[in-house]
């Protein structure tokens, strides 16, 4: 009995361990392609605004034959999609169905020059067509038979993405696990099949989808903000992203170890598998921050649309930690690359764009910069504590009057709370610090601030 319990606990910490020695390597970007609308500016003209950005990788979310042959040795990625449609319709019923699908869709495009190098089957099934769930699988498997035959199954993965409800418990980030009514065989036979195929888990990770009440805007954003600790682990969490990601790795983690003994012993010698983020955004600029999730915001300020800095700041911010690698590799899609007009729901969903449906943006994502600052080591410039007021505030003046933007930290804005001297210090002085693209020199304000790793706790 002891060593029974021993055995099991040696192996979960095993698994642990795999979980959080994960390599440092940076992970890439990308940016959903999606055209629900009727204004979009045609797929050559997207490509062109694509290189100009350096956006290396795209998701698309069909096998559209206009946009497949624009994107042909363009050097861009793509990844298409098996839709939740194409599913209904029968195609991954069986082997021959998805062999003509694949042959059609993804083969012959891949052998006219376009980089593909995933296929979706389905999306977000779970929670949009849970009628599809049994099927799901066994049409992730028939899709791989055929890339394996066309000897394309090194360099397209299948995989299916999740949306993040799938997680019953998501904080803190130690307790993550899957919903009770996914069926626990079906996410454990997908996690499987990722796991031999080498394959990923994609998760589609929305900050404002988490009910959890641990979160300000500052941590929402990838802003300074004085982390959550996760008592279950011992870990502190300085973005909202990184505490969802390992959720996602924990339930993951606890549905293999539900597991027999056998695939137990497999997922330790092959360790965990990967997860990318299928798609990611704050939120439509001009559509609203569900009030329950920014419980820091006062409440009439969470009513508010969300003004696009905010939108902004976080598709920097996701750039930023993709780019850097740290806390651990991942890569992402920026959910969305264009405003679409036929999106239903409220505005927020039309509204996800970074560029107009003309091409015109509708603010800066800096692809390329937004890593190289931060690329080895992400550092922030942060207020030194024992300043007296009157240094800190001569200091703030200068930051705010030399190239740092202030104007969050005005009464009313983002990032006024929590109202100190020493909260705004810090952030004039890290703006002014990363806008300097974090060069020597650029975070002492007389000896007032200094440079960190990482914000610590306040
Ligand atoms: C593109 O569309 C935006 C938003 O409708 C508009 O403000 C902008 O002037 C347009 N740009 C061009 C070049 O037409």
């Amino acid at each position: 009995m002891a060593l029974t319990h021993l055995r099991v606990v040696l192996l979960a910490a095993a698994t642990l361990q795999l979980l959080f020695l994960s390599s440092t390597d940076a992970g890439e970007v990308g940016v959903c392609y999606g055209r629900d609308a009727d204004n979009l500016i045609d797929p050559t003209r997207v490509v062109d605004l694509l290189k100009q950005n350096s956006i290396t990788m795209v998701r698309i979310y069909d096998t559209d034959p206009t946009v497949l042959r624009a994107l042909a040795n363009s050097g861009i990625k793509v990844m298409v999609a098996l839709s939740n449609k194409d599913l209904d319709s029968g195609i991954g019923r069986d082997q021959n169905s998805a062999q003509q699908w694949v042959n059609n869709n993804v083969v012959s495009y891949y052998n006219q020059g376009v980089l593909i190098n995933g296929v979706t089957v389905g999306n977000e099934v779970f929670k949009q067509r849970s009628d599809l769930t049994g099927m799901l699988v066994p049409a992730m498997r028939y899709v791989q038979e055929v890339l394996k035959a066309a000897n394309l199954a090194d360099v397209i993965k299948v995989s299916t993405p999740v949306a993040f409800d799938a997680l019953g418990v998501s904080f803190p980030p130690s307790a993550g696990q899957f919903r009770d009514d996914i069926p626990q065989s079906v996410l454990k036979q997908m996690i499987d099949f990722l796991r031999e195929t080498g394959s990923y888990f994609s998760i589609n990770l929305y900050p404002h989808a988490d009910p959890s009440e641990h979160i300000s805007l500052e941590y929402a954003t990838f802003g300074i903000n004085g982390g959550v600790f996760d008592e279950g682990s011992g870990v502190t969490y300085y973005s909202l992203f990184d505490a969802q990601l390992d959720a996602v790795y924990y339930a993951i983690d606890r549905v293999s170890r539900s597991s027999s003994s056998v695939s137990t012993s497999m997922a330790q010698q092959n360790g965990p598998i990967d997860t990318i983020v299928s798609e990611s955004s704050l939120a439509g600029s001009g559509g609203r921050i569900p009030s329950h999730s920014m419980a820091t915001l006062a409440n009439n300020e969470a009513d508010q649309l969300v003004p696009k800095e905010i939108a902004q700041a976080y598709n920097n911010g996701l750039v930023r930690r993709v780019l850097s690698g740290a806390p651990r590799d991942v890569s992402a899609y920026i959910f969305s690359l264009f405003n679409e007009n036929l999106k239903a729901g409220p505005p927020m969903e039309r509204n996800f764009g970074i560029f107009y449906p003309n091409g015109t943006k509708v603010y800066d994502v800096d692809f390329v910069h937004g890593g190289s600052t931060c690329r080895s080591k992400a550092t922030w410039c942060v207020a030194k504590k024992g300043v007296e007021n009157a240094r800190l505030q001569a200091a703030i003046d200068y930051a705010c009057n030399n190239g740092a933007d202030c104007s969050a930290i005005q009464q009313g804005q983002a990032c006024y709370q929590p109202n100190t001297l020493v909260a705004h210090a810090s952030y004039a002085f890290n703006d002014y610090y990363q806008r300097k693209g974090q060069a020597s020199g650029t975070c002492d304000f007389s000896g007032a601030a200094s440079i960190v790793d990482r914000p610590s706790p306040s």
